[in-house]
């Protein structure tokens, strides 16, 4: 009974008639959820912000670089159907959880919308599905919170139903890379679960890597992210250093990543953004403490990232002071407020901490960014501030143009030729006299 169990799911996913359910219609969720399509499965969405089942439906983006239309037409032809109703989660033969994993304002990992999916899935939950967890999350959390509640519903887990744990590793924006072509990390929390879980992935990923449990496979993506906001920590102090030495932090990351071993290059900027990097190491931090084991490097290298802001502050009034400006009075249009190139992005995003930090000392701040047209409402921020055109005219008539986020779609030159006075946190431009400066 139990291997029947096993191998008519494994034999479903392989023939592509598996139902693939998809909690959290978000950044994560829906490029999985066209990918899966794509492959020839049907596909069911859900999502508790009944916004999002509509618009898809509608075939309305929410998302700038996603497609809706996609799913519009696979609703229309039987393949796609979104809804906020948990119960047809009964519909499905694997169930992948693509919720967001916060800090809380203690910074704190705040695992709500993990066990509150769980909660809503298992009660439509039958012998014969797999669960996959794919959020960010600390070492532990699948075994901890996700396996014992599918036991409390009287499931085996291994036996009769599936568990795996399968970090997300999106790069929303980079066309280089498409979800099939990113390899893909998956431990089981059992032998029988991680065999289910090559099969729910080998047929929409080009390679699946097995890990031996669920916890290395969450360890894994908290050492990628952790990886990065160390060494963009790293480079945003020596950004510091070589200001100060007179030597430009850009040249030198250039010259090094000709090496062709041993060095992978970052780049620095006015911090850190994005709902990874500068929150998901944090999960690592308190568990950690569990153990009685401090993340130095972690608490650190979010120290450095997150003075960043000031840093650039600094810069924009000693430009303006050279300039015989104090900042409070000027004009300061910020360029980019995304957090990073390319998307509408605005989670975290250091350009927030820019804009308050500088109105603060009270500068009169505008914004342009080409793909987010209206400052959005933030839970601890708002600012009643809409994109400004970018011509001659408004470039020239601000005190100081901040380069925050550096977007293709920005027309470089126009910036460079009428900004009276340019302060470029991402090195887009060489400093020039007392006109262009590096922040
Ligand atoms: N955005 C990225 O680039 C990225 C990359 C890798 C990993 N991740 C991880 O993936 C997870 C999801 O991130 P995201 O960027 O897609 O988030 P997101 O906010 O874009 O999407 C999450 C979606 O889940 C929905 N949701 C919340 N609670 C729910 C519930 N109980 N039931 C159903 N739906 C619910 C939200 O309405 C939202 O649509 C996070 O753990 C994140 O750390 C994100």
């Amino acid at each position: 009974m139990t291997s029947d169990t096993k191998d008519g799911l494994i034999e479903r996913l392989n023939g592509r008639t598996a139902v693939i359910g998809i909690v959290g219609l978000g950044y994560v969720g829906l490029p999985l959820a066209r990918r899966y399509l794509e492959a020839g499965y049907p596909v069911r969405g859900l999502d508790v912000d009944a916004r999002k089942p509509e618009a898809l439906l509608a075939g309305r983006s929410y998302i700038e670089h996603i497609d809706a239309g996609y799913f519009a037409e696979a609703a229309r032809s039987g393949k796609f159907d979104a809804t906020t109703d948990y119960a047809r989660a009964a519909e499905c033969d694997a169930v992948v959880l693509c919720v967001p994993t916060p800090l809380n304002d203690h910074r704190e990992p705040d695992l709500s919308y993990v066990v509150g999916s769980v909660e809503q899935v298992v009660p439509h939950m039958r012998a014969g599905m797999v669960l996959s967890l794919e959020s960010t999350t600390y070492p532990g959390t699948t075994e901890e919170e996700l396996r014992p509640r599918l036991e409390a519903a009287g499931f085996a887990v291994g036996e009769d139903v599936f568990l795996v744990y399968s970090p997300e590793r999106e790069d929303p924006g980079n066309p280089d890379f498409s979800t099939r072509a990113i390899p893909k990390v998956c431990g089981g929390s059992t032998e029988s679960c991680l065999e289910v879980g090559l099969a729910l992935y080998g047929g929409v990923i080009d390679q699946v890597i097995p890990v031996s449990s669920t916890r290395a496979a969450e360890m894994t993506k908290i050492l990628e992210n952790s990886y990065r906001a160390v060494n963009i920590a790293l480079v945003n102090e020596l950004k510091l250093v070589a200001e100060r030495m007179g030597i430009d932090i850009f040249e030198v990351i250039r010259a090094a990543a000709t090496k062709p071993f041993g060095f992978k290059p970052f780049f620095p900027g006015p911090g850190l953004g994005g709902h990874c990097i500068p929150i998901d190491p944090f999960y690592l931090t308190w568990k950690a403490r569990e153990y009685g084991i401090a993340t130095k490097f972690i608490e650190l290298a979010g120290e450095v990232n997150t003075t960043m802001p000031d840093y650039v502050v600094a810069r924009v009034a000693e430009a303006l002071n050279t300039h015989g400006r104090p900042v409070k009075g000027s004009k300061v249009l910020v360029l980019g407020i995304a957090y990073k190139k390319n998307v509408d992005d605005m989670r975290e995003s250091p350009s927030v901490a820019l804009i308050e930090k500088l109105r603060d000392r009270g500068a009169e701040v505008s914004y342009a960014d080409p793909h987010v047209p209206v400052f959005p409402k933030m839970r601890r921020h708002h600012f009643d501030l809409k994109s400004r055109e970018l011509t001659a005219e408004s470039l020239a008539g601000v005190d100081c143009v901040v380069v925050a986020t550096d977007h293709d779609r920005f027309d470089w030159d126009l910036i460079g030729r009428h900004a009276r006075l340019l302060v470029d946190a991402r090195g887009r431009f060489t400093p020039e006299g007392t006109r262009v400066w590096r922040a």
